[in-house]
């Protein structure tokens, strides 16, 4: 006889959640049943506007019909192959497809199944790179404040979430850090990119010059953070980044979990900055977050210094069981098609103005201190209560969801970043149910 407890299919408690404060949760439970294009259906029934693509992840809009086909047809036909020293057609097939539309000279693909993933793919891919060229003195990872990376000890060490230090101790080595952008006294209310703060990419200088150049193997930033409450490059900065880094050697990698597939209105962030990285990190959009997947873009360059030695050898020491997962691999593939079909890699340029419109409309709203937009993201900071940080945007939160509209706050920031299939009519829903539940917040 078990001497298991018989616990309910109901029962909240067993299940430990991600990022949430699980005791509030548990008393008052937010629960979604079903989704369709731009709304979530809550399980008691209530039609809940999804001003966050999920987690920032499902670009074409929910339960996009040849997604799911193509995921179901999948699991049917192959649904799954070693990953290691075998293949199957999708995922060379998507390979091409993602070469196709990232920037030019980002010729070879490496699959994970998260961003996270992802970021500690490029890291290891960054390191082993100077080594494989006889320069294995470069073992430094340079991030930045306030940048994410994902919840693994590589993306936690170059991140610079305070929180993490605090919570896991000394995480990696050899890592050091760029000063954020966020700049409210010279940016506040800017709308997209602001135009103060190109010189803080100096103090990667100033970072090399410490460490010597010789020790430094790659920088990691987000060309916008959106983790940490949407944190955009002043002017020239990204552009800056890329001399310094190129000057002396050292791999720029840009981390576009969130920028990536259409959010800024462009396909990628390095299409919209004019910036190309040495390695481009990617996973949310990618399958429209139906699947888990990511997929990190690496030069010919990088790909080719691996390409030596004995033929029978394994070139670069890493890969998950899931890489290229057959059923990921038609998902990405039909959320590309998708993409490609509806024009929504480029989409968010024809409505950033008017959603920069209907966000700096909040302005004169109670509590704002700062409003910031690109493509399509937007951020509302809010002024913390004294005392109880976070407590004014969490409830901005739970009072936003009553009334139908799903946001994501950090700290005291909402952030939102619909699908990339959203009309303006639900642009102003958005503003009009941020304007009422702003006015009526303690
Ligand atoms: C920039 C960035 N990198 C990495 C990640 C981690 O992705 P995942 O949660 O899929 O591991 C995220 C997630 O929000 C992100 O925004």
């Amino acid at each position: 006889m078990s001497n298991r407890r018989n616990v309910a299919p109901n029962d909240l408690s067993a299940f430990w959640m991600p990022f949430t404060a699980n005791r509030q949760f548990k008393k008052a439970p937010r629960m979604f049943a079903t989704a369709k294009d731009m709304h979530y259906t809550t399980t008691d029934g209530r039609q809940v506007l999804d001003g966050t693509s999920g987690l920032w992840c499902v670009n074409a809009g929910h339960c996009r019909p040849r997604i799911t086909e193509a995921i179901q047809q999948q699991a049917a036909e192959l649904d799954y192959a070693p990953a290691f020293q075998m293949g199957h057609p999708k995922a060379f097939e998507l390979a091409n497809r993602l070469v196709e539309i990232t920037p030019e000279g980002l010729d070879h693909v490496l699959y994970t199944n998260s961003g996270s993933e992802s970021v500690e793919t490029a890291l290891k891919v960054a390191l082993a790179y100077h080594r494989a060229r006889g320069e294995g003195s470069r073992f430094r990872l340079i991030g930045r404040e306030r940048g994410y990376h994902g919840v693994n000890f590589g993306g936690i060490s170059v991140g610079g979430i305070v929180t993490n230090r605090k919570m896991f101790g000394t995480l990696m080595t050899g890592v050091d850090h760029m000063p954020h952008t966020h700049d409210p006294a010279r940016n506040a209310f800017s709308r997209g990119v602001p135009e103060h703060g190109a010189e803080l990419a100096d103090q990667l200088e100033r970072i090399v010059t410490l460490h010597d150049p010789s020790t430094i193997a790659a920088v990691i930033v987000e060309p916008v953070a959106g983790s940490t409450g949407v944190i955009l490059p002043p002017k020239g900065y990204l552009q800056k980044l890329r001399e310094i880094t190129s000057k002396h050697g050292i791999l720029l990698i840009f981390d576009e979990v969130i920028t990536g597939f259409g959010r800024l209105g462009a396909p990628f962030g390095a299409d919209y900055f004019g910036v190309t990285p040495d390695i481009l990190v990617t996973a949310k959009g990618l399958t429209n977050g139906v699947i888990p997947m990511g997929a990190v873009m690496v030069t010919a360059d990088i790909h080719d210094a691996f390409m030596t030695g004995p033929e029978h050898l394994i070139e670069f020491f890493h890969g998950y069981t899931y890489s290229g997962n057959p059923i990921a691999s038609a998902a990405a593939l039909a959320t590309l098609e998708t993409y490609r079909e509806e024009g929504l890699l480029t989409r968010g340029a024809e409505l950033s103005e008017y959603w920069a419109d209907a966000l700096h409309g909040l302005r004169d709203c109670p509590h704002v201190i700062d409003i910031r937009n690109i493509g399509l993201v937007g951020a509302i900071e809010l002024e913390p209560i004294a005392g109880a940080p976070t407590r004014r945007a969490f409830s901005a939160f739970l009072k936003a969801f009553e009334a139908g509209l799903l946001i994501r706050t950090t700290g005291d920031i909402i952030a939102l970043s619909p699908p990339l299939i959203v009309e303006k009519s639900h642009i102003d829903f958005i503003a009009e149910t941020l304007r009422d539940i702003l006015t009526g917040l303690e």
